[in-house]
């Protein structure tokens, strides 16, 4: 099958097109990525020294780009990773958010719809169901929870879900959409609470806590979201949603004092800083649907998961050392200095 990611230059897109060139190595696979502040070339060198695989500089946005690779390219599958994904970056400018998250949806199923598929997949998230009170445990998402979204981010990715599901009816899209819970693991940017946290202490340097720390994510390995989706790309259901999670739930406290803890560091490093604004409380998926159609079940627990991601971090300094050096320095300056 020849099968296209976009956003395979990012943290999740990079981990599955490894997880598709080893699991299935009779499969082609073509990486479509703008390469935005995300996206890392570095990530990928091992997957270019592969014969099955191609990437492909270019936005999922622009319609002549993407139809020129689907005319050269005749691809079965399509798995749209793509996104501008971090909700802090959408409080402080959303517009890219829409036309990348939206727009760029819309382009890539036109394509679909022209040059024919068997498969268009959307990467969606737990965030557009809004978040979960704290004193309610019992509560979890399901994919017939309704959409109520907190951010641009959200109600971006939000749209383009019901944009998919919009193309399946009325054109007969053959799409599938899986939600998942926060992802960690090996190539995770470091603006994002865990990588940020790991870099951060590994420097001696502050750990900025927005709020309380009381939030609620459900995390989930990285790998286990890349088995889920290649479950649903190759078995799913057509027109159906998934949902993914593995009952993971940390505050945000735990997740900060654990990576400490794992490093040595004194927990004197935690800043509490002033609140993401519209900040969800917390998120909590029950995955039975994809466990019960597909047998899906996650292999990592946050335990050894979270000691593996440690350890890479650790490994591979020049990594995140390479984007510390960058535009990176800015960002954190823009993002923090008056919290
Ligand atoms: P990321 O920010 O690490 O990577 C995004 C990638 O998309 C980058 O390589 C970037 O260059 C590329 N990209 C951005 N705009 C583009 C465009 N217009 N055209 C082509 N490429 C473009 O994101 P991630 O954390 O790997 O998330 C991947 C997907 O998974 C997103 O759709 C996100 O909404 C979803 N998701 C993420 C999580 C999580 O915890 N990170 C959880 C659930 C769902
Ligand atoms: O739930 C899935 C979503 O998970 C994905 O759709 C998003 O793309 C992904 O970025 C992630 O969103 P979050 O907002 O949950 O992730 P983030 O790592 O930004 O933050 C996790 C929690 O940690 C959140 O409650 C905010 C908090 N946080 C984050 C940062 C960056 C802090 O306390 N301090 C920080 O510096």
């Amino acid at each position: 099958m020849n099968i296209l990611v976009t956003g395979g230059a990012g943290f999740i897109g990079a981990n599955f097109v490894y997880y598709e060139l080893k699991n299935h190595p009779e499969d082609r696979i073509v990486c479509l990525d703008k390469l935005t502040y995300a996206g890392n070339l570095q990530t990928l060198e091992e997957a270019m020294k592969n014969d099955n695989f191609r990437f492909v500089k270019g936005d999922i946005a622009d319609r002549d780009c993407v139809f020129r690779l689907f005319e050269e390219e005749k691809f079965d599958i399509v798995v749209n990773f793509a996104a501008e994904s971090h909700v802090d970056r959408s409080v402080e400018n959303p517009e890219i958010f829409l036309k990348t998250n939206i727009l760029g949806t819309q382009t890539l199923m036109d394509a679909c719809r022209k040059y024919g598929i068997k498969r268009y997949h959307q990467v969606s998230t737990d965030e557009v169901y809004g978040d979960l009170p704290l004193d309610r445990p019992d509560l979890f998402f399901t994919e017939e929870t309704p959409i109520h979204t907190s951010s641009p981010y959200s109600a971006s990715k939000a749209s383009a879900d019901l944009l998919v599901l919009a193309y399946a009816r009325t054109f007969k899209l053959p799409v599938s959409i899986t939600r998942c819970s926060n992802n960690y693991g090996p190539y995770h940017f470091p603006e994002k609470l865990i990588p940020l946290m790991i870099s951060r202490a590994l420097a001696d340097e502050s750990l900025p806590v927005y709020g309380k720390g009381e939030n609620v994510r459900d995390w989930l390995y990285v790998e286990d979201h890349c088995s889920a989706i290649d479950l649903v790309i190759r078995k799913g259901r057509e027109g159906e949603v998934y949902n993914i999670g593995g009952h993971n739930e940390r505050t945000n406290l735990e997740v900060v004092k654990t990576i400490l803890k794992l490093l040595s560091k004194p927990e004197s490093l935690i800043t509490y800083v002033t609140d993401r604004p519209g900040h969800d409380m917390r998120y909590a998926i029950d995955p039975t649907k994809i466990h019960t159609e597909l047998g899906w079940l996650p292999e990592t627990t946050f335990d050894k998961g979270i000691e593996q991601t440690i350890k890479w971090y650790l490994d591979n300094e020049d990594w995140w050392k390479n984007i510390l050096e960058g535009d990176y320095q800015n960002y954190y300056e823009r993002m923090y200095k008056n919290r």
